[in-house]
């Protein structure tokens, strides 16, 4: 739901004019610390520019991770300035990369402004108690530890209080946000924790002529190819995954009942994956695979796929062909589709090994294709089809249960219900898709630093 005139809700308001008194108290507080460090206007001028630069937007990773390059003079600022600076230079440095465009909202800007003026105050804080602490261990000790603790502190101060906005904004738990959207961002995060101290050292000590900027420029020149590199790469991924969607939802629009059935699979096969711990590229494929398990019916004739009574045996052998038409049908792209693919061929094999298409059993079926095909098969039994009605919670739980062993694999069923016991979103379809349309922007976000259009989000409920 995007406004047409956006307008920050109430609480919204009174958030971002909250963080805003709180960064300038923490301007205040950080001035009155008396520092060791000198500067010249010169040096300031310096490192805003750049400031203006890094913050035009951060470096996009495959898989929906970020690293955000703001954070990188942000922790180089920590060790050449005063306390009080690097929030000051941060906060006016800021470059909104909406300024221009007509989506441009001031309330937007001031949050990214004070928020990230926020986090590097924590950060600033963080390695003047760390510097204190660890004096007697030598400085290159003290200062690298030093770099991945202030990092940390900004990670979790800028990602805490942009969770808590998207959660204002669309409101979507903000639990939910932060554990499995934001959480695991930390590691693009701390792994450019030195960099900022090298850039800081590079500008102190010069490499090149008399004056460490260049060093520093040169670095910057560096970061700028990369992040080009990186920015064409992912914009072909984004392509490539746009045009599954709209196969998605082609597939959607032949059969209407089955609207939003592979964001719900999506959503708890993730979870399922996560109970399971998989590592994170995997639990992204297991979800991404869980969106397009049956894409393969886009070749089945609708007469069969949308048919209200049960298929005739001719019908069914069409019908269940869908997993290899899926197969067929991604075959060009195989490349990018590691791992994904044997979710959709396998996605309708049983653990008894009476399955289709190839009546694989047991552990011989691809692990991330059990997933999707217990939360497939639940979200179908309460969803209800044409020639089945639907089953409460309960009822396709206990379905689960007594397949277990013979159509599911017992392991994965007992996980399936201890998270369904913990009453997770998806357990009640309606629940699940109210949930969902109204807060699909949180599902969008890629980057825990930039709350991209959810600011835009009208909270129309409030
Ligand atoms: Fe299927």
């Amino acid at each position: 739901m995007v406004s047409s005139s956006p307008k920050p809700s109430q609480r919204l308001f009174l958030y971002i004019a909250g963080l805003t008194g709180l960064y300038l108290a923490a301007q205040l507080f950080l001035f009155h610390i008396p520092s060791h460090l000198s500067f010249r206007w010169f040096d300031l001028l310096f490192w805003f520019a750049l400031t203006l630069w890094l913050s035009r937007g951060q470096i996009k990773l495959p898989l929906d991770a970020g690293i955000n390059q703001l954070q990188v003079v942000a922790i180089a600022l920590v060790f050449l300035f005063p306390p009080w600076v690097p929030p000051l230079l941060i906060t006016l440095g800021f470059f909104s990369p909406d300024l221009g465009q007509p989506y441009y909202t001031w309330y937007k800007d001031l949050f990214n402004r004070v928020q990230f003026g926020l986090s590097s105050a924590v950060s600033v804080l963080g390695w003047l108690f760390l510097e204190r602490l660890l004096h007697q261990w030598g400085p290159a000790f003290t200062e690298l530890v030093g770099a991945f603790f202030s990092t940390f502190l900004f990670f979790l101060t800028n990602t805490s209080l942009v969770g808590m906005v998207i959660h204002l904004a669309s409101g979507a738990p903000f639990r939910k946000i932060w554990t499995e959207d934001i959480r695991w961002n930390v590691w693009s995060y701390l792994i450019l924790a030195p960099v900022g101290l090298f850039m800081a050292r590079a500008y102190q000590i010069p490499l090149v002529g008399h004056w460490g900027g260049y060093s520093v420029l040169l670095f910057l020149v560096l970061l700028y190819f990369a992040r080009s590199y990186w920015e064409e790469k992912v914009k072909l991924q984004e392509a490539f995954d746009r045009l599954i969607e709209v196969l998605v939802e082609t597939l959607e629009a032949k059969d209407p009942s089955t609207r939003l059935h592979s964001e719900r699979v999506a959503a708890i096969s993730l979870d399922l994956a996560r109970a399971l711990r998989l590592d994170e590229s995997d639990q992204k494929r297991v979800a991404y695979g869980a969106r397009i398990h049956d894409i393969g019916k886009l070749g089945i004739p609708d007469a069969i796929l949308l048919k209200p009574i049960r298929l005739s045996p001719e019908e069914y052998e069409v019908a269940t062909s869908h997993p290899l038409r899926g197969v067929e049908l991604l075959k060009p792209v195989h490349m990018y589709l590691q791992n994904i693919l044997p979710i959709v061929r396998s996605h309708h094999e049983r653990w008894d090994g009476r399955g289709y298409p190839e009546g694989l059993s047991g552990e011989s079926i691809p692990l991330q294709a059990r997933i999707v095909q217990i939360a497939d098969s639940y979200e179908t039994m309460t969803a209800g089809r044409s020639y089945a009605p639907s089953k409460t919670p309960s009822e396709a739980l206990q379905e689960l249960e007594d397949l277990a062993g013979d159509q599911f694999d017992p392991e994965l069923v007992k996980v399936f219900k201890s998270l369904w016991l913990a009453h997770p979103l998806w357990r009640e379809r309606e629940e699940f898709l109210r949930a969902y349309t109204s807060s699909a922007s949180f599902w969008e976000l890629s980057a825990p630093s930039s709350p991209a259009s959810v600011l835009e989000t009208s909270p129309e409920s409030e």
